[in-house]
């Protein structure tokens, strides 16, 4: 299988990429930042390994909650000159690394964290066999992805719209259809990999975990007067988020 891209090292994704993260609300904000927080359990003195770590503000939180330890890995430069500035601390220790080559970490985690990176990952097998192996006997592993009915789409219309232009119906199609998407997100060519629930599940299971839970968030009224076409996520769902204990 083949390396992942390093599409944040782009410059016009990078600069797309960091217009969203600045707006006061978004979906990460509102819903998808909520919604895996609210798995982690009390974050005193753990080990955390955060997957795909970016500006590394997640890592800061847990540190803020009173982690021990916390390393953030990022196969992108840009991404990690921006935590090193905005997010560091003597007890955060940020790696150039790629969730591909995840054998080369070494040591033992509490926590095995990832807020929307695992997508990007070819082999999903190896990856959770990895984090398996550096999680302490009773850790969790706790991550993020963009929903499979999301990371089904590759071309075309994604929703058919109403005469006010929200979405009145998802457009789905190739869903059954495991692998790389090649997509428009700032740039050409994002690529991204799509697996199916039962595929996502059944690795979790079958590589020593246990599901302890999973969420699919939906925006509260607030949010929608806040972002109004978040009512289209009474459709379908944006996020899979998913809490798994070592087995
Ligand atoms: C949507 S961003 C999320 C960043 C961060 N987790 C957060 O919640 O703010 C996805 C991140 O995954 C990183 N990423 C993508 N592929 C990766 C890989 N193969 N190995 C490590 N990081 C990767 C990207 O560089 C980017 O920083």
């Amino acid at each position: 299988m083949g390396k992942s891209q390093n599409v944040y090292d782009n410059e016009i994704f990078f600069e797309g990429y960091k217009e969203i993260r600045k707006q006061e609300n978004n979906y990460n904000i509102l819903q998808e930042q909520p919604a895996i927080k609210s798995l982690l359990p009390d974050l005193k003195g753990k080990r955390i390994l955060d997957l795909g770590c970016g500006y590394g503000e997640s890592c800061s939180y847990f540190i803020e909650k009173g982690a021990q330890k916390v390393v953030g890995i990022d196969i992108s430069k840009k991404m990690l000159e921006v935590a090193e500035k905005e997010n560091s601390h003597m007890n955060i220790e940020y790696l150039e690394e790629s969730m591909d080559d995840i054998d080369k970490l070494s040591g033992k985690f509490d926590i095995v964290y990832s807020s929307l990176a695992l997508h990007y990952i070819e082999d999903f097998k190896k990856l959770l066999m990895g984090i398996n192996n550096l999680l302490s006997e009773d850790g969790l592993f706790i991550y993020s992805q963009e929903h499979p009915l999301s990371t089904a789409h590759e071309k075309g219309q994604r929703w058919t719209r109403d005469e006010n232009g929200m979405g009145a119906h998802y457009n789905l199609a190739n869903y059954m259809e495991s692998g790389k998407r090649e997509v428009t997100w700032f740039i050409n060519g994002v690529i991204k990999y799509h697996r199916t629930f039962s595929e996502i599940i059944n690795t979790v299971n079958e590589c020593g975990f246990q599901i302890e839970k999973i969420l699919e968030p939906l925006p509260s009224e607030e949010d929608i007067k806040l972002i109004p076409k978040m009512v289209q996520d009474f459709h379908k769902p944006n996020f899979l988020i998913l809490r798994a204990g070592k087995k």
